[in-house]
């Protein structure tokens, strides 16, 4: 029913995700509320205003002293409604904020002004993105500089995205296309030029475009800067090394030396490449030089993609 009232009406845009129906329904929702009540309420006041026109120049009115019941009736009624917007609103974010576990990986950097997206496999993009159909895709994304969002309306998504630090969002396509992609989020002088397309497309077309064009996979990229910084001479796999071994490492409990928990998902990977002194393991000592200013955002990502296959298990999931 939503589907064909979508179609007819050129408001909307394309609904192209596995969420996108639900969202609608919920918007939808919305907006009925909205217009039922203030019809209600135009339609209320003018007939009364009819209703109670005064009628010769020495009528007076009789005095109203209120109802109980009146008053109870327009503050529950109101309560209830909202409670239902707000428990459906929270219900599906909730619902959607966890991407599956099969979810495949791309990296999101935004920068003014312009989005750069690297799959998998190594194939990276400006200003596009080149998605197979019925799969579910994860955004890693952080920024170089200033606060952006990352926009596909035909997908029902907007994040933020975050500099110093990493956001996810995820979606899976359902319909092959093209559709808009925005920053959503004012990022300086060119930011209305910050725009984008998702191109979804079938799993086959998607392999014959990741094959066409060269580019290391963002793991054996992560390998050769892990070699090249010589972060193996400390990281040690025999765990003699100065630094902890990191097989393994991905997903898992680390205790801290100030007694600390933390889970080591993508966020703490940055900050232990990036400001290693914040937060120190316990049983080392803090003897690890920054990467700050050595690696940009793109490769602290090729980085961490390596360390998750480290010990075989890249199982391990953030969020
Ligand atoms: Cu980036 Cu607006």
């Amino acid at each position: 029913m939503w589907d064909q009232l979508r179609e007819s009406l050129p408001l909307f845009p394309d609904a192209a995700s596995t969420i996108a129906g639900e969202v609608d329904t919920l918007y939808f929702f919305l907006v009925a509320t909205s217009l039922f009540f203030s019809g209600l309420i135009f339609v209320l006041i003018f007939y009364f205003m009819l209703k109670y026109r005064r009628r010769s120049e020495d009528e007076i009115p009789a005095e109203i002293e209120g109802s109980t019941v009146l008053e109870i009736a327009w503050s529950i009624v109101p309560f209830v409604i909202v409670m239902i917007m707000f428990g459906w609103g929270s219900w599906l974010y909730v619902k959607n904020g966890r991407s599956p576990a099969n979810a495949m990986d791309m990296h999101v950097v935004g920068k003014q002004w312009m989005w750069k997206l690297q799959h998998p496999e190594g194939k990276r993009e400006i200003n596009e993105l080149h998605v197979p159909i019925g799969r579910p895709v994860r955004l890693i994304m952080t920024s170089e500089d200033v606060i952006h969002s990352f926009f596909v309306p035909a997908f029902r998504i907007k994040q933020d995205v975050l500099p110093g630090r990493y956001t996810t969002v995820w979606f899976e396509a359902t319909k092959l296309g093209e559709y808009h992609l925005f920053c959503a989020e004012y990022c300086g002088t060119e930011h209305s030029l910050m725009i984008g397309k998702v191109h979804v497309m079938t799993q086959a077309d998607y392999e014959r475009w990741l094959m066409s064009g060269e580019g290391e996979s963002t793991t054996s990229a992560g390998e050769r800067l892990f070699s090249e910084l010589r972060c193996d001479t400390c990281h040690r796999p025999d765990g003699v090394g100065r630094g902890p071994v990191l097989d393994r490492v991905f997903g898992s409990q680390r205790l801290m030396r100030n007694g600390e928990r933390v889970i080591a998902d993508e966020s703490y990977l940055r900050e232990s490449i990036l400001t290693p002194q914040q937060r120190v393991l316990t049983g080392y000592r803090p003897v690890m030089p920054t990467f700050q200013g050595q690696v940009n955002e793109e490769q602290v990502l090729e980085l961490i993609s390596y360390i998750k296959t480290l010990g075989g298990d890249s199982a391990g999931r953030a969020r």
